[in-house]
């Protein structure tokens, strides 16, 4: 199922930042020259389908695709404008890292670069963790959303 994220309500938050900067974390838009380092650790951790949506995020100009890193290591991903215009996703945050409001800060990112943009809502495809998204963005599921974008998507195991 698809989700809904009001961007009017999408503001920065000040405490996840400062929560950020005492985890060590630094969440900022990709650089191209970070292509195949980037693209190649989302296929090991999270399989080539996101890894292939993370490669269109990451043609757009400025790429459309944000990182946490520590200590120059590379621990979390968010894109949005790959599957289609507007939509979030998808993310992921190393197995490691998980539950330090990384994924948070990193979703929060990419829809205010989606407000920026000019839309007005965003669009979740798919979404697996509702809880996450309903939780830290007030996202809605949304009626009817079934079968969306990924439909009939070729799978390599078929
Ligand atoms: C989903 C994911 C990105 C969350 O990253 P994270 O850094 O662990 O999340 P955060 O620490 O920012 O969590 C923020 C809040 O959401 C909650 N949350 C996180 N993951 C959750 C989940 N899977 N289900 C329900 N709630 C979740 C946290 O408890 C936290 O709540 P709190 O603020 O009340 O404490 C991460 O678990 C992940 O990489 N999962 C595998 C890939 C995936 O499913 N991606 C989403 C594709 S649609």
């Amino acid at each position: 199922m698809d989700y809904l994220v009001n961007l009017s309500l999408v503001k920065p938050v000040p405490e996840l930042d400062a929560r950020m900067e005492r985890a060590g974390v630094t969440i900022r838009r990709a650089l191209a020259p970070e292509f195949e380092l980037v693209t190649g650790w989302v296929r090991e951790k999270f399989g080539s389908g996101w890894a292939s949506e993370m490669a269109v995020s990451f043609a757009r100009q400025p790429p459309a695709c944000f990182l946490a890193t520590r200590t120059q290591k590379l621990i979390g991903f968010a894109c949005h404008e790959s599957i289609a215009r507007g939509f979030f996703g998808p993310t992921g945050v190393d197995e490691a890292a998980r539950g330090e409001g990384i994924g948070h800060a990193l979703l929060l990112a990419s829809l205010l670069d989606l407000k920026v943009m000019g839309y007005g809502y965003a669009i979740i495809g798919d979404v697996g963790p509702s809880a996450f998204y309903e939780r830290t963005v007030g996202a809605t599921p949304i009626p009817n959303s079934k079968p969306g974008v990924y439909a009939g998507l070729l799978n390599s195991a078929d």
